[in-house]
């Protein structure tokens, strides 16, 4: 029955009000509140195996690749293990550097793109040890890698990824919460951490109620030049990934940037035609963001607004404002990234595009 569309028109809307259970099961049975951590049962490593762990690289594509280096940013924050994302394609043939000491994790959901299979392989031939983050059971990538994590967000139809994407950052994170719990996160830290990952299944239930503003909001803009998403930190993969939903299903340009880069090229971009998605989120940011929508208001470009704040000078800002439920910055992707599902979702709807499979394009690229 989850093949069928149900009462959705599309599979990608579907998928999208999928995610508050497909998070429920990514995260199911797997937190342990008394200790403040995450029991991962697949990883086929022993904790001692951890303490050797001195840098983490990420290998990906596409929408796994930006769950990756949102992933990338919480291990650092709460494990302070150096951690880099690498475009599996690029890795394959850089002569990439392994060693004991470096853990490989490999993220898809299919877990049959080639680029990331041939990538893995050239890491475990030179004797590296890769763990898997998937959703395919059985699959390749599953079978190949040392051990992982499986992600359980049920068959994704439609070919741009979201409720994988979303339970690629959910497994990601416990994956750094574990790791940070036997480095420096106390047991507090840790307990209000597994409180606030058995609260996302709600908060994204409750992000999900932005869609008919967002609707608005996308077929006011279906004639854009072009669509600028910035923001930073945690949230600076999720501009990106805004905008790769936004070209691989709407066909309209969009690029992501991060929000203090502005100033060294894409301020030029901006002008009434080519709006700009701020993502922004209480914390170390904020100020920074405020200015940088300011900056381009001031060159007449349009802000629109995704925030988990109720700061009011966002609205003031705003030419168009729409609100995420509050949660802890190293979650916060799990709900700022759900505006940007609908506004690509529904400015392809308005452009009447082939939502669910978009030209050119296939939901796995089993080919290099
Ligand atoms: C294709 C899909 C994307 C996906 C990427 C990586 O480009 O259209 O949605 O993110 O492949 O796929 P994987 O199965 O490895 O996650």
């Amino acid at each position: 029955t989850e093949n069928l569309k149900g009462d959705y028109p599309h599979f990608f809307l579907k998928e999208i009000h999928e995610q508050p259970d497909s998070i429920r099961r990514a995260i199911g049975g797997r937190l342990l509140p008394d200790f403040g951590t995450a029991k991962l049962g697949g990883l086929n490593l022993d904790k001692r195996d951890f303490f050797d762990i001195k840098r983490i690289h990420i290998i990906a594509m596409g929408s796994a690749l930006y769950a990756g280096q949102i992933g990338a940013s919480v291990i650092e924050t709460l494990a302070r293990i150096p951690t880099q994302v690498f475009d599996a394609s690029e890795l394959r043939y850089s002569n990439p550097i392994v060693d004991k000491e470096t853990l490989f994790i490999a993220v898809s959901q299919s877990g049959e793109t080639a680029d990331t299979i041939l990538a893995v392989k050239e890491i475990q031939n030179k004797g590296g040890r890769v763990l898997g983050v998937i959703n395919s059971v059985g699959s390749t990538l599953a079978r190949l890698t040392h051990g992982g994590m499986y992600i359980h967000a049920g068959q994704e139809v439609s070919v741009a990824s979201t409720k994988a994407f979303t339970n690629q950052v959910m497994l990601l994170n416990m994956f750094a919460l574990v790791l940070g719990r036997m480095r420096d996160v106390p047991l507090s830290r840790g307990k209000d951490l597994v409180k606030e990952i058995m609260a996302m299944p709600e908060k994204v239930e409750e992000a999900l109620k932005c869609g008919e503003i967002v609707k608005e909001i996308a077929y006011k803009y279906k004639d854009a030049n072009s669509i600028l998403f910035l923001a930073r930190g945690t949230n600076y993969p999720v501009a990106l990934e805004g905008a790769l939903k936004v070209k691989e299903v709407s066909y309209l340009h969009a690029e992501g940037f991060s929000a203090g880069g502005l100033k060294h090229g894409p301020l030029a971009l901006i002008c009434p035609e080519t709006p700009s998605i701020f993502v922004i989120t209480e914390g170390e940011y904020f100020e920074k963001m405020i200015g940088n929508i300011i900056e381009v208001k001031a060159r007449d470009g349009k802000a629109i607004i995704v925030t988990t704040s109720s700061d009011e000078r966002l609205k003031e800002l705003a030419d168009d404002y729409i609100k995420v439920p509050e949660v802890d910055e190293l979650l916060s992707p799990l709900v700022t990234i759900i505006p940007m599902q609908f506004f690509s979702y529904y400015i392809s709807l308005a452009l009447g595009r082939d939502i669910d499979q978009p030209r050119n394009l296939a939901k796995s690229v089993t080919v290099e």
